[in-house]
């Protein structure tokens, strides 16, 4: 009996794994976003969304966030636009991005994340609330987008970034782009140093409780998880020229030089509103092994961020997620979940 050739097998019939309800030790619920891992590749860090799969097993991944999109495409700031520091990195890039209208036609509806059980969130920047609104909207119908994150503090570009000083600018912001997002989580990222007044609760306050109708998958008036931090806006002058090293003259300083202050951030977020108020953090910033990890989450985050250590070594997020559950089981925890916030302040 001759045995017939494989076929494909139909779409219909390959196990829906764009879906997952995770619930292992290390999966975590973001406001409804429910993740297979706590780790999440940071905004413009990893592609749009798939780079990352030719590098690194997505089973250690809950999402990627891709590059911050905008309403229009953008060829960003000229080169030089990175530049690595002592224990950190400096970049200008300047939201260089394809627009809302590519993203949409070739990005959202083909990724491959799904089929691992990875989400993926799309950021979106701007520079005037109906520059977002109109990218939102867009994101809120597109399948292959889980959640949507607010750039509100891109230190490289004019306009955006001035959203996420500003609770008075911030509160409408939010509000209007939670009406255009019916259907998905809304995170909102903030800037790492509110410099002066106000601080960085009352720039958290002002994403939560928004302006406006409650809306969303959970009902709320503004954020359902903020993601702290952007990179904290730097300079560096090479003595020779005497010029500034990155052709914008300033930039936005990440990976660990700026993780023990993204670590007070998070503290104080958490114990200041988050935590009362349900809304999960995303930590980022400075991350490259577990023990940083761990920190994040002892400070009160749900989920980590990482960016800048995966440019230098793409595997670390497998050994942050390795790392981090043993460390959870170590500490007697069934879920990683309930480690967030228990740092021992007495
Ligand atoms: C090269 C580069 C590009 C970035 N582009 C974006 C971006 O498009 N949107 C955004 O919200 N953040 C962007 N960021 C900031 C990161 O998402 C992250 O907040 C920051 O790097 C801190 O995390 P890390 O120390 O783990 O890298 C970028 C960072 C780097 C290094």
């Amino acid at each position: 009996m001759s045995v017939p050739e494989p076929t494909e097998a139909p779409a219909q019939t390959e196990p829906r794994l764009d879906k997952p309800t995770p619930k292992g030790p290390m999966s975590v619920d973001l406001a409804g976003l429910e993740l297979q891992s706590p780790i999440i590749l940071a905004a413009g860090t990893a592609g749009y969304a798939d780079e990352i799969l030719d590098v690194l097993k997505p089973q250690v991944l809950g999402a990627v966030t891709g590059k911050s999109i905008t309403a229009q495409p953008r060829e960003g700031h000229p080169t030089w636009r990175m530049v690595p520091l002592r224990g950190a990195m400096l970049n200008a890039i300047g939201l260089a991005n394809t627009g809302i209208e590519r993203f949409a036609e070739h990005v959202a509806p083909t990724h491959k994340l799904g089929r691992h059980g990875v989400r993926l969130i799309a950021s979106v920047a701007g520079d005037t609330v109906d520059s977002y609104v109109r990218v939102v909207s867009e994101m809120d119908g597109l399948d292959g987008v889980d959640a949507v994150e607010l750039n509100v503090s891109c230190p490289n570009v004019h306009g955006g970034a001035d959203f996420g000083v500003d609770p008075k600018a911030l509160v409408e912001l939010v509000g209007a782009v939670r009406a255009a997002l019916p259907s998905k989580p809304l995170i909102v990222k903030l800037p790492p140093v509110a410099t002066g007044l106000p601080g960085i609760v009352t720039i958290a306050r002002a994403a939560i409780e928004a302006q406006g109708v409650p809306s969303g998958p959970n009902g709320r008036p503004g954020a359902d998880v903020l993601c702290l931090a952007n990179t904290t806006p730097a300079m560096a002058i090479d003595p020779d020229t005497r010029r500034p090293r990155i052709t914008n003259g300033t930039g936005g300083l990440s990976g660990p030089a700026v993780h023990a202050i993204v670590v007070k951030l998070i503290h104080d977020v958490y114990r200041g509103i988050a935590r009362d108020e349900g809304v999960p953090i995303i930590g980022l910033g400075g991350v490259s092994n577990w023990r940083e990890a761990a920190e994040f989450v002892l400070a009160g985050a749900s989920a980590i961020g990482m960016g800048t250590a995966t440019l230098a070594d793409p595997s670390s997020p497998a050994r942050v997620h390795k790392g981090l559950a043993k460390w959870a089981a170590n500490q007697g925890a069934i879920k990683l979940t309930e480690l967030v916030g228990s740092v021992k302040l007495d």
